[in-house]
């Protein structure tokens, strides 16, 4: 199967994000494997000593940021906070930080395992140092994350999002081959973090244009579905224009099997992510699939063949990203990322999507990861893609701040009491870019 992808130059599908250059900072760094939950001179928030005092509350939630920072010599983190609310206006309270042994990773998309005792996370241009890009992390103690050990896939590069497993290991998309040009795959980690697969198998079973950003899961029917954004080689200096893929795939998810492609829209320029959406239709393994070039969100019905526009912000800049749904699959958050915004949609039927409400938040915002609190009534939000400096043509440093967003059943309120500003968090550090988030609910210890 061949499926075209188009060469887009970067103006086009980034030109919002090319703002607010941000300045480096020299000095810190830690020594590697360290894990810094001492507190020190000059932190704005000093990490916490836990337990918490007696007099707190015990808290309801960690709350783990990914981390790299800006200053090329100190090494990307885990920072810890505990929450005892997510919408009480009081910042969560950091605890600590757990540093890798690498630096200038890009800190990307993270996952915890399903019983909550290992944190994935990825780095996005690990390949650039020729080092690992996949980092676990023991979660056993989880007001202070252990740094556990790091891989490499043998044949992709460029991770992005993960899915637990129920047998205690990850799936992961890693977005580009191991050169330019080359497909991707989606490698598989066991409950032991060994790496066990990096599918498809067989080179010649990579489909031109497989470049995995999104991922999701449908185990009732036997569907994963993936969606190709960006051919991550051709974003770094000297590019010759940015690959970015229209498709998405329809996998066996037993067998690890790509079973067909579904052309979103020929005129796509990279889909970000697909997640899984419906209660009142039967349709199996459909997803809501976010374009980064037109403003819209695609509805994918796999096993009808079938895509069709779900939802058209009229914003052709959007720059839709990244996708939450709640446990229903009813109600839909979309970061549009290169607008500063988060949308909101009612997709318990996947073939009448329809609009609930939108949040701004300010022209020089670039809100892209987001994760959903346990009891939905939440939105973390980090306001950061992925700035690659003079090195590539992706600029879009955001505003560096987690925010914390109120869900109403039609409204949306960022809780700015309680943010948490990454530029000024760390002194010793300078800016540090936040990216993926994970929350855990301390009942599950
Ligand atoms: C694909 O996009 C084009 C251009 O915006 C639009 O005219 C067309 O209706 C879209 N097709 C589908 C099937 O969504």
């Amino acid at each position: 199967m061949d499926f075209p992808y188009i060469r887009a130059w970067v103006a086009a599908i980034l030109g919002a994000c090319l703002f607010s250059l941000v300045a480096t900072h020299p000095g810190g760094g830690q020594s590697e494997g360290e894990i810094d939950f001492a507190p020190r001179a000059g932190l704005r928030h000093h990490p916490r000593p836990f337990p918490l005092g007696p007099d707190e509350p015990r808290p309801s939630y960690y709350l783990y940021v990914w981390c790299s920072p800006d200053d090329a010599a100190a090494p990307d983190f885990v920072a810890t906070f505990a929450a005892t609310s997510l919408r009480d206006g009081q910042p969560p309270i950091y605890l600590g930080r757990t540093v890798i042994p690498t630096r200038g990773n890009e800190a990307h998309h993270v996952s915890v395992s399903r019983d909550g005792r290992i944190l994935f996370a990825g780095g996005l241009l690990s390949f650039r140092h020729d080092q690992d890009s996949n980092f676990f992390f023991d979660l056993r103690n989880p007001a202070r994350p252990r740094y556990l050990r790091s891989s490499r896939p043998r044949n992709s590069v460029a991770t992005d999002a993960a899915y637990s497993l129920a047998n205690g290991g990850f799936l992961v998309t890693m977005m580009g081959g191991r050169d330019s040009g080359g497909g991707g795959r989606v490698v598989e980690y066991d409950a032991q973090l060994n790496l066990v697969g990096e599918y498809p198998r067989r080179a010649h079973d990579v489909p031109a244009g497989f470049h995995p950003h999104g991922l999701a899961v449908d185990e009732a029917h036997n569907l994963m579905i993936t969606s190709d954004y960006v051919d991550p080689h051709s974003t770094l200096h000297p590019t010759a224009g940015v690959l970015t893929g229209n498709t998405v795939r329809v996998w066996d998810f037993a067998a690890r099997r790509i079973t067909h492609t579904l052309v979103v829209n020929a005129t796509v320029q990279g889909v970000m992510d697909v997640a899984l959406v419906g209660t009142t239709h039967d349709c199996p393994g459909c997803v809501i699939a976010s374009s980064a070039s037109d403003g819209r969100l695609y509805l994918v019905d796999p096993l009808r063949g079938h895509t069709q526009v779900a939802f058209d912000s009229g914003i052709t800049g959007a720059g839709f990203h990244v996708i939450m749904t709640n446990r229903r699959r009813d109600r839909l958050w979309v970061t549009a990322a290169l607008t500063g915004a988060i949308y909101m949609l009612d997709v318990s039927d996947p073939y009448n999507v329809r609009f609930l409400s939108v949040l701004r938040m300010g022209a020089t915002a670039t809100p892209h990861f987001i994760t959903l609190s346990p009891d939905e009534a939440t939105l973390v939000v980090s306001d950061y893609f992925v700035d690659q400096h003079d090195f590539g043509v992706v600029r879009c440093p955001g505003d560096k701040v987690v925010h914390f967003v109120a869900l109403g059943t039609s409204s949306m309120e960022v809780i700015s009491a309680m943010d948490l500003d990454f530029r000024t968090l760390f002194p010793d550090l300078g800016v540090v870019n936040p990216h993926g988030m994970a929350l855990v609910p301390t009942s599950i210890e």
